[in-house]
């Protein structure tokens, strides 16, 4: 099977998804998988295979990218996707983009352009579960316990001050562009200060943004759906992040990750353990998805559970939970890259 292994994308989260699609790309069996890796640049034009692969080698990533925009015709409106053209040889397409493009449906409409199977969650399912705000309006419909929340937009930004947003969620809300990944945007709000600068930043990255209540003093736990219409769920990972942080933002996930403790596997009440799987599968097929999905949770006191968000394109950095919550349940790295191969031709 010939796989063209995407990575990079537009998006803050470019460099997360190198690191990710290094251990994609290492836990592939090459004698079943023949593997041509193609990036999508910050500008978000995909590089030929022979520039994608000198970056993925550790190759200056700017000068590379500069030597390849100087033979491309970067004028032309076909620009971002002339690449393609050594794309007819290829069977199968391996997103690992995390982010816009890649994990909100765009890249899955050029795959269905091309009439090629594909890892992972479809264009409509993408899209959703990349928007918090879509994907809330989802659960709410399926019943699927998550935090309150309100809408700001430029254009309703003046009607939610801080005293507003008090009365209707508490004094501690997050403030959340709708479409991001890895935190980038988020920001913990306990006063009207905070509030408008947090805003500001949140809507330089969306114009819409949510401002949700917060659950107090979270656990945080995930969990790892894989399959297509009989999904199965993995053991439960938790994390506790160094006392004093606010929450599990970049810097934890990528930038630091040494303060941060992972429990693999958690061990939790079993009525909680329960309500976790079935809300994760509740909610993986309420939003219609394939493939994969990490779904994180914030665990009250009261060990009350309330879904985050999902992650149809979830990190496999060294550190990522997905990979690692698969194979502390009995699933190894390279069988789990097989089924989500096999998920996508099904
Ligand atoms: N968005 C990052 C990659 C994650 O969810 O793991
Ligand atoms: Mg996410």
């Amino acid at each position: 099977l010939h796989i063209a292994l995407l990575f990079g994308g537009n998006s803050s989260e470019h460099d997360v998804s190198k690191r990710s699609a290094h251990n994609i790309f290492d836990g592939m069996d090459k004698d079943k998988y023949d593997v041509s890796l193609f990036m999508f640049t910050k500008d978000g034009i995909l590089l030929d295979h022979q520039s994608s692969q000198r970056i993925f080698d550790g190759e200056p990533e700017d000068q590379v990218v500069k030597e390849a925009y100087a033979k491309m015709d970067l004028a032309s409106p076909l620009a971002p996707i002339a690449a393609l053209n050594e794309v007819p040889e290829i069977d199968f397409f391996y997103p690992v983009i995390h982010g816009n493009l890649g994990e909100d449906g765009t890249v899955q409409g050029l795959f269905r352009l091309l009439k090629k199977p594909y890892v992972g969650s479809g264009i409509a399912a993408s899209a959703m579960a990349f928007d918090k705000e879509l994907t809330k309006r989802i659960l709410n419909q399926a019943g699927i316990r998550n935090t309150k929340y309100i809408l700001v937009t430029p254009d309703n930004q003046a009607n939610y001050g801080w005293d507003q947003v008090k009365a209707e969620l508490g004094d501690l809300v997050f403030v959340k562009p709708a479409k991001q990944g890895s935190s980038v945007g988020i920001h913990k709000v306990r006063n009207a200060e905070e509030y408008q600068a947090a805003l500001a930043d949140a809507l330089t990255y969306d114009y819409k943004v949510l401002i949700e209540e917060a659950v107090p003093n979270p656990r945080e736990i995930e969990i790892s759906i894989l399959g297509n219409e009989h999904p199965i769920a993995s053991k439960l990972g938790g994390l506790r992040i160094p006392e004093g942080d606010d929450f599990y933002d970049y810097n934890n996930k990528f930038v630091d990750a040494s303060g941060v403790v992972f429990d693999l596997p958690v061990i939790v009440a079993e009525p909680l353990q329960k309500e976790i799987t079935q809300m994760a599968l509740d909610a993986y097929q309420a939003l219609e998805m394939k493939g994969m999905c990490r779904m994180d949770f914030l665990v009250d006191e009261n060990d009350v559970p309330y879904l985050s968000e999902p992650n149809t394109l979830p990190g496999f950095t060294n550190i990522s939970l997905y990979p690692q919550m698969w194979n502390v349940s009995g699933i190894s790295y390279s069988e789990l890259i097989d089924r989500l191969i096999e998920l996508g031709i099904e």
